[in-house]
């Protein structure tokens, strides 16, 4: 039987490592659906959320530029509406891949500050790889606190 692509498979076992490379696979594999016609910067993401369950997304653009989409938005909005709410990490794909600040914005809203944070800097031409690891709480400082500002 043909064997899954990895974002569909189950998470095999809870362990950091195969979090890791199971993101780190799910989110070049998305970043091969990027829609950048403008651009030409494709990327890709996935998270996995504390149930296990793995969202991918790629950018999504558009001719009206201001309409264009992060990856990282697409997959956490995607685990949104599947009533996944809280995120274990996130694995963004790209060359030099970080995530922007409107992202980071979002990611903290569902991710808690030990929350992993991982950069593939994958260029789908290229041979190699290089990943770095982070911490959502060190996404963004002084940001913007729900709680704080009374909402
Ligand atoms: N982009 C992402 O998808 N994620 C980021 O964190 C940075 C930027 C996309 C948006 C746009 O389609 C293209 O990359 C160039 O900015």
């Amino acid at each position: 039987m043909a064997k899954k692509p990895a974002h569909k498979r189950k998470a095999r076992t809870s362990g950091k490592s195969s979090i890791r490379t199971r993101l780190i696979e799910a989110a070049k594999a998305a970043q091969k659906n990027a829609y950048c016609p403008y651009s030409r910067y494709p990327v890709g993401a996935a998270v996995i959320t504390d149930s296990g369950r793995v969202f991918t997304g790629c950018n999504v653009e558009n001719a009206s530029f201001g309409l264009a989409i992060c990856a990282e938005r697409v997959a956490i909005f995607k685990a949104v509406s599947h009533g996944e709410k809280a995120i274990r990490a996130l694995c963004v794909a790209a060359k030099s891949a970080k995530p922007c600040g409107a992202c980071r914005q979002v990611i903290i809203e569902f991710a808690p500050k030990d929350a992993e944070i991982i950069y593939v800097d994958w260029n789908p031409m290229a041979k190699k790889h290089k990943v770095t690891f982070t911490k959502a709480g060190k996404l963004l400082p002084q940001a913007f606190n729900p709680s704080e500002a009374g909402l």
